[in-house]
């Protein structure tokens, strides 16, 4: 096995192994999750990827999340994304897959707005358009690590609520019908997640993430808006070109990623298999405190 960095900031291909190796050995295993800990992304290419093997390897790092309604695959581990009809052809712009995959082109991390967020994605890529369709990768870990350190105190008791209406109404207010947006309220978690292993904290943030606890809403957008621009400046972005056979496994806590368009009328078929996190993640780290609001009605005044 080799590693190989993909980006200064966060990023490690694996090479030498498969992910068939990785279930079989609880020491390889053991390895790449110490990876996914420190690189926050992990890239493996040229496997032979099937549902299973993509899910078996993924049940490794913690509990599955069941796809929610409303999305390809809904009610089972998989999250299917493809803009592929029922006749074998490519679906219309306006087709409701369009549309999700332009959602998927807003900066975010997986389910910050579930009641139970995300650990980690699998994500393989089973069609591939000839032309752009590459996902883009950022370390929110390094974001946080690069802002000035008053700037970090003055934010880091900060609580930001997350909804998927926040990122969905952005690409069109129809996208979600009244039954969907009941099923999925604000959920509101702190600025910053706190990675047990290593004891290093992330900005948690989203295209989900609308408003902040305490603060008023055009001043929490502002901050947001601020925010999500420092930490997905062009320079710390890592880009993934997809080939046959990748795997790439992302760490929803620390990275931010977004889909990248490709040309009309070219098919793309992805699916991911999505982690939920635990306490042995941090989860705890991301849960809100009763004073927050005050200390950012604090910093608003200021
Ligand atoms: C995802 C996602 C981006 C892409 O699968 O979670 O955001 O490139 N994908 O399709
Ligand atoms: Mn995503």
């Amino acid at each position: 096995m080799k590693t190989v960095a993909l980006h200064p900031d966060f990023g490690v291909e694996i090479q030498g192994i498969t992910l068939l190796d990785i279930v079989c050995s609880d020491a390889l295993h053991r390895q790449v999750r110490e990876l996914f800990e420190e690189h926050s992304v992990v890239v493996l290419r040229g496997q032979d990827v099937s549902d299973d093997i993509q899910a078996t390897f993924a049940r490794g790092f913690g509990a599955l999340e069941k796809t929610k309604v409303g999305s390809g695959g809904a009610g089972t581990f998989y999250s299917r994304m493809n803009n592929i009809g029922p006749d074998g052809a490519v679906v219309a712009p306006s087709d409701r897959a369009m549309l999700i995959a332009r959602a998927n082109q807003l900066w975010h991390t997986d389910s910050s707005f579930k009641k139970l967020p995300a650990l980690a994605s699998v994500l393989s890529a089973r069609v591939i358009p000839e032309d752009g369709g590459g996902t883009e990768f950022v370390s929110t870990r390094a974001a946080w690590a690069a802002l000035p350190e008053a700037r970090r105190a003055e934010l880091q008791d900060l609580e930001v609520m997350h909804s998927y209406a926040t990122s969905r109404d952005q690409i069109d207010p129809a996208m979600m019908g009244a039954d969907e947006r009941a099923a999925l309220p604000p959920v509101t978690w702190r600025l910053t997640w706190r990675n047990p292993v290593n004891a290093r904290s992330s900005l948690y943030l989203a295209s989900h993430a609308g408003g902040i606890a305490g603060m008023d809403e055009g001043r929490a957008r502002a901050l947001l808006r601020e925010l999500m621009d420092f930490a997905t400046a062009p320079q710390r972005r890592y880009v993934h070109t997809w080939q046959p056979g990748d795997v790439v496994m992302w760490d929803n806590r620390a990275t931010m990623h977004r889909g990248q368009p490709w040309k009309g009328g070219q098919p793309r078929s992805i699916v991911r298999v999505t982690i939920s996190a635990d306490e042995s993640d941090g989860i705890d780290s991301v849960r809100p405190r009763a004073a927050a609001p005050a200390r950012a009605a604090e910093l608003q005044s200021a």
